[in-house]
This record gives structure tokens, C-alpha cells and sequence, in this order.
């Protein structure tokens, strides 16, 4: 154990992290934590990149193809029918989850990319025009702004992006005032996978509505380490990627008010989007169906909807005190190490720790620490602009999830000692 350790007071120390959650336990839901990579056992700490995934959420995948298979929403028959009672029941689970209003406002789509290409190509495209303005952050992912970019080519729109402090904070001063009357729309990270980052979200949606623009929250990296209430942050969009929370890739969540979706046009044509078709004129289903052209990822809905129960069962208050401790267990353990630089010191961050050692590159530390089991990420994390703000290439990025603990902290450090020793 290193001195780090030794120092800070075990999870079960802290109110709400350790009776409630029994690391040891939630690790043996997850199968491949128990692999050995190159012959060590595995640190798996690029959860921001993608989590792993419980056994009862590959169960759900397994039964659905070995049992459930039906196409959705369009057969009498029985497993189709019981397929769609499935999709849909996965659709009222997110909206619990997010706490949205209504199930009608959860559309299924591939993830936080797609999510967000929605809003910008539907309602994007019928509001912004000519001079008008959007309004991200300079924390913000390359998914939040090239959709943006995009949309503001197009349109002879501009982008705005509102700045950060030398910590990782946004400058919510400067950001009130790049608000303005040519503000269409405002889209934001809840919390930023380069730096950690935990934006005010509360406060930035208050500011913009006061100029009645509506804001999109991409929830990426939020959803994992928090409990979002949408109601009460009052966003109009939020997004996140099923991947990124214990479920399959190639399914997300887009969380629209109904209001709003209602009156944008559809994103895609195609089946079951429509209410009727004529060669003259087609009349668009209703909500949600609306935004869900096509054969969904019926398969993926399932799979995150049992991943957002196996959080639920968890408990997002008990995972969010868990790693809130874990990080700064980490970030004492690794700030300690001589020659570290860490990059995102924000006061409210979740699961993300992005440091650079010396002038060693990061890949090589990636590759150096790869050879003792730890899987991090090295790279501009799809955020080049946060790493321009920086003045640095790239970072090395250890990124936690609930099953990480502090004896992978433990290795990550001795791994990192080691690389100073290889470079000394
Ligand atoms: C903050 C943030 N937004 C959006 C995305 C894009 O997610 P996906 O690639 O699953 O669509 C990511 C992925 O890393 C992210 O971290």
C-alpha cells in the first residue's frame, strides 16, 4: 500500500460510501474485471472512453436474442408484441431515471452523438439563421460542437464559446454575457470528460431562459457519477450514451421537453416514423415515434434498460459518494508524484483525473502502464480545444467508475513511478 492509502480514511469512514456499497461485490457483477492482462491483473480506469458491462445486463441482450426476438410496434403476434412491451417499458424506465415528465419525451437514438446532431439538424435548422449565434463552452466534446459548426456553416450563424478558468471552471460571468438576443441556443456539458468538470447547470439554464433560449445538456459523462433530475435542472434537451453507463454501445437517450419536440420536424424519414404516407403528403406519427425512424436498437434498449436498473439498485446517491472519495483519493495519491501536472483542478468534479508527468509524452506513459495491466487514456480525448486552452497536445487520462478502487489507485501510482524511473 502506498503512503496515499495510508493516509486517507477507508470508503466505510465516509457517511454514505461504504455500508452502503460493497465495492468487492459489485466487482464480481462484472466479468471481465476478473481478465488478466499481460499476465496482471486488470486496472481498468478508461470509463470515460466506455464502461464495462454487468452480467445482468449481457444476460438481458442474451435472453432478448435467444428468447424475445421480434421486430417492435408493428406485429399481432405474440413476441412482437412482447418485444415492444419490452422497448417501451425500457423508454418509462429512462424517464424515471432522468425524471422526465412524460415517456413520450425519451427518444431512443445511437447515443450523445446522434442525440445531439438531432437537435442541431431539426431544431437547430428551423431556428437558427443568418447572424444569430450558438452559444457552447470552451470545455465542450468535438460531439457538442461540430454538430454546432455544422448547423452555423450553414446557416451564416456564429459560434460562440463561452471561456474557462485555468482550473476547468467555466467563467459563468462571461458566459451571461455572450447571452444575447441572438443567442438561438445554448448546449453545454454537465460534466466535462477531458478536465472532470461539474458545470452549474442549474444556474446556466436559469440565465438562458431568462432570454427564453432553450439549453441542451450533454450528459455524457454525467449520467455514470450523478443523479440528473432534468425537471429540476430544467433543461430542455439532455443527452447521454448508454455505453457510458454500463450498457451496450449503439443506444442513447435524447430527453426532449414535449413542447419542444413536438414542434420540430423529424430527423430522419423512414418506418414508423409516420402516421400515414401518400405519394402527395405524409403525416408524422407522434411523439416519440416521431424521432425513431426505422428498426430501433431493440436489443440496445433492453440492454441499457437493465443497465440503468442495475445502477437504480445500486443507488446513484451511494455511487456518487463512493467515487466522489475514490477521486480524490486518486487525486492526492497521484498530485503527490513529483513532476505531476494535473490538468482540471475544478472544486466540483466527477471521475476524470488528466495529468501530464514531466515532459513525457502521455502515450508512452499509456504504453508503459499498459505493460503493467492499467488500461488509461492518452490523447486529446475528442477535446482539442480544451488541450489548445492548455497549451498541451494531449493529457494521460485515468477515468473511475463504480467498480474502481483504491488498490487500482494504488497501481495506477506505482505505475507512474515507474515511468519516472524508466525516463529518469
Ligand atoms: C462529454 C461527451 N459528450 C459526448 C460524447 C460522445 O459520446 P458517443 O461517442 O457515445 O456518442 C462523449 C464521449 O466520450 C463525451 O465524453
Amino acid at each position: 500500500m502506498t503512503t496515499a492509502a495510508k493516509r486517507l480514511p477507508r470508503a466505510s469512514g465516509s457517511p454514505g460510501a461504504g455500508a452502503e456499497f460493497d465495492v468487492q461485490k459489485v466487482r464480481r457483477d462484472f466479468p471481465l474485471l476478473r481478465r488478466r492482462i499481460r499476465g496482471r491483473a486488470l486496472a481498468y480506469l478508461d470509463n470515460a472512453a466506455t464502461s464495462q458491462k454487468p452480467q445482468v445486463v449481457i444476460d438481458a441482450i442474451r435472453r432478448y436474442y435467444e428468447r424475445d426476438n421480434a421486430n417492435i410496434h408493428r406485429g399481432v403476434h405474440f413476441l412482437s408484441q412482447h418485444a415492444t412491451e419490452e422497448y417501451e417499458g425500457v423508454r418509462r424506465t429512462a424517464q424515471r431515471f432522468l425524471n422526465a415528465a412524460d415517456a413520450s419525451e425519451i427518444i431512443f437514438v445511437r447515443g450523445a452523438t446522434e442525440a445531439i446532431n438531432l437537435v442541431a439538424q431539426t431544431y437547430g435548422r428551423t431556428h437558427v439563421h443568418a447572424k444569430d449565434e450558438v452559444l457552447i463552452t470552451a470545455m465542450e466534446h468535438h460531439s457538442n460542437i461540430v454538430p454546432w459548426q455544422i448547423l452555423c456553416e450553414e446557416k451564416g450563424a456564429r459560434l460562440r464559446v463561452a471561456p474557462i478558468s485555468d482550473s476547468g471552471e467555466l467563467l459563468l460571468e462571461e458566459f451571461e454575457k455572450l447571452l444575447g438576443p441572438r443567442t438561438k441556443i445554448v448546449a453545454v456539458t454537465h460534466v466535462s470528460n477531458a478536465l472532470g468538470t461539474i458545470n452549474p447547470v442549474q444556474s446556466i439554464v436559469e440565465m438562458a431562459h431568462r432570454g427564453n433560449i432553450p439549453v441542451l445538456v450533454d450528459g455524457a459523462q454525467a449520467v455514470p457519477h450523478l443523479k440528473v433530475d432534468v425537471q429540476a435542472l430544467g433543461c430542455d434537451f439532455y443527452v447521454f450514451s448508454g455505453h457510458k453507463v454500463y450498457g451496450p454501445t449503439g443506444i442513447g437517450i435524447l430527453y426532449g421537453k414535449s413542447a419542444l419536440l413536438d414542434a420540430m420536424p423529424p430527423y430522419q424519414g423512414g418506418g414508423d416514423m409516420i402516421s400515414s404516407v401518400t405519394f402527395e403528403k405524409t403525416i408524422y406519427n407522434k411523439l416519440p415515434y416521431k424521432f425513431e425512424a426505422g428498426t430501433p436498437h431493440v436489443a440496445g434498449a433492453i440492454g441499457v434498460g437493465a443497465a440503468i436498473e442495475y445502477v437504480n439498485g445500486l443507488g446513484m446517491d451511494n455511487i456518487a459518494a463512493y467515487e466522489h472519495e475514490l477521486l480524490a483519493y486518486a487525486t492526492e495519491a497521484v498530485s503527490a508524484i513529483p513532476g505531476i501536472r494535473l490538468i482540471g483542478t475544478a472544486e466540483d468534479k466527477a471521475g476524470v483525473l488528466s495529468f501530464l508527468l514531466d515532459s513525457i509524452h502521455p502515450h508512452d506513459l499509456g504504453t508503459i502502464l499498459d505493460q503493467e495491466g492499467i488500461a488509461i487514456r492518452t490523447g486529446h480525448h475528442c477535446a482539442q480545444p480544451v488541450m489548445q486552452r492548455f497549451g498541451v497536445a494531449a493529457t494521460a487520462r485515468a477515468s473511475f467508475a463504480l467498480y474502481n478502487t483504491r488498490e487500482e489507485v494504488d497501481a495506477l501510482v506505482e505505475g507512474i513511478q515507474k515511468v519516472r524511473e524508466v525516463f529518469a
